[in-house]
């Protein structure tokens, strides 16, 4: 029986491995639950999981928490120590990383210093801190699965006898990769109508039930940016042997072309749970509850280049992977800071890339030899994209 974690367990990805768990309760002991600020929620999981260690932001939701779990034996805690302190509980040997954003990295980190098994969704994390973080996993032999269903899928298209699964790797053959993008809500859209954009609008995925944030990154594709960097580290390729393709279906969640002619694809619902079960079956296959996927009724699969004009995020972030050092990491943070401003409706939907280019032009990377440079460079990204937005919102 393994001993699970989450990380951002009252998310969407949270919320998810619930449901996996819960299908196998002779597998799977919840050891551990987090969440920021939904307090009800994470106390109906408590309650429902009874895990030994639930955490939340700070002293005020945690006695909000132990009054409504009064009856549970569960321990209480707060902030990011008490989300070190989950992941290092001695009984977790599996964390799901799913915070969304850069509150995840540390926790993260710490799990893989300690080589538990990380199924990674918050792949912020990585994008920040590459370098050390898969230093962590290759030094302390921790497991690493990915689980965007991007990632999950080249993983699964990987030859296994040759995945280490402790660190990066890049199997032998491999041509290229292939990452599939649905395109957004606003693929078809006129160009010149997305300043009009509203949150909700921008949250609207086709295909993907996802939290506000990553859904407002499938709209710019800075998402895909995101996880071109991320993949740039799980599979030790360089950027230029990363394509990105739109595939509006979401059947196909991406590919690896090998030097034999051959393109071997993952398809399958779009629904988390599949990439879910995987990491949490690794190496064996279990139930997700995903409905099975039904090729008659697969007619036309599309696939197209993305649009430089209509995604310049995709552009963006192609630089901040080729400077490397903390450039993804400024990224990161503006992004990070101009979604939040958009979903909190201080600035227009077609100012967020703008913003974000302008962070990464002014503030000057550095090579990322230690988390506390990756940090400064998040703070200062962060600084920078408030000031600007403040600008604009006078
Ligand atoms: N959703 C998907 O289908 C999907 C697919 C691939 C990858 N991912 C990645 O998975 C991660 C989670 O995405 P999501 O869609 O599940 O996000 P979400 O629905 O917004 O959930 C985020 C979780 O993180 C918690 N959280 C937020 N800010 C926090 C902070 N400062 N400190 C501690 N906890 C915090 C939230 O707690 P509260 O609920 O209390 O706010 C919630 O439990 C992201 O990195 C995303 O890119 C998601």
């Amino acid at each position: 029986m393994r001993s699970i974690c989450i990380l951002g367990s009252t998310g969407s990805i949270g919320e998810n491995t619930l449901d996996v768990i819960a299908r196998h309760p002779d597998l799977y002991r919840v050891c551990a639950l987090t969440a920021n600020t939904q307090i009800e929620k994470l106390a109906v999981q408590c309650r429902q999981f009874k895990p030994d260690i639930a955490v939340v932001r700070d002293a005020v939701g945690a006695h909000q928490l132990q009054q409504l779990i009064a009856e549970l034996k569960t321990e209480v805690l707060h902030g990011p120590q008490g989300l070190i302190a989950a992941v290092m509980h001695q009984s977790v040997d599996t964390v799901m990383a799913a915070i969304v954003g850069a509150a995840g990295l540390l926790p993260t980190l710490e799990a893989a210093k300690a080589g538990k098994r990380i199924l990674l969704a918050n792949k912020e994390a990585l994008v920040m801190a590459g370098p050390i973080f898969m230093d962590a996993i290759a030094q302390s032999r921790a497991e690493l699965l990915p689980i965007d269903s991007e990632h999950n899928a080249i993983y699964q298209c990987l030859p296994h006898s040759e995945t280490s699964s402790h660190g990066s790797y890049r199997a032998s053959g491999v041509e290229e990769l292939l990452l599939t993008a649905s395109g957004g809500p606003f693929l078809k859209r006129a160009i010149d109508t997305l300043d009009l954009v509203t949150p909700d609008e921008a949250c609207a995925h086709p295909n993907w039930l996802m939290g506000r944030k990553i859904s407002v990154d499938s709209a710019t594709m800075m998402n895909k940016g995101l996880e071109l960097i991320e993949a740039m580290w799980l599979f030790d390729m360089p950027e230029d042997k990363i394509q990105i393709v739109i595939h509006p279906q979401s059947v196909i969640h991406s590919l690896v072309r090998y030097v034999d002619g051959s393109l071997l694809a993952q398809l399958g619902e779009p629904d988390m749970r599949t990439p879910i079960a995987y990491g949490l079956g690794w190496p064996h296959r279990i139930d997700s509850g995903v409905k099975k996927l039904n090729m008659m009724t697969l007619k036309d699969l599309h696939f197209m280049v993305a649009d430089a004009k209509r995604y310049p995020a995709i552009l963006l972030a192609r630089e901040a992977a080729r400077a490397k050092g903390t450039a993804p990491a400024i990224l990161n943070a503006a992004n990070e800071v101009a979604v939040e401003s958009f979903l909190q409706d201080r600035i227009k939907y077609t100012q967020i890339i703008p913003i974000v280019n302008q962070v990464l032009q002014e503030v000057v990377a550095q090579k990322a030899t230690s988390l506390e440079l990756v940090l400064e460079a998040d703070q200062q990204a962060r600084a920078k994209a408030n000031m600007i937005i403040k600008g604009l919102t006078r």
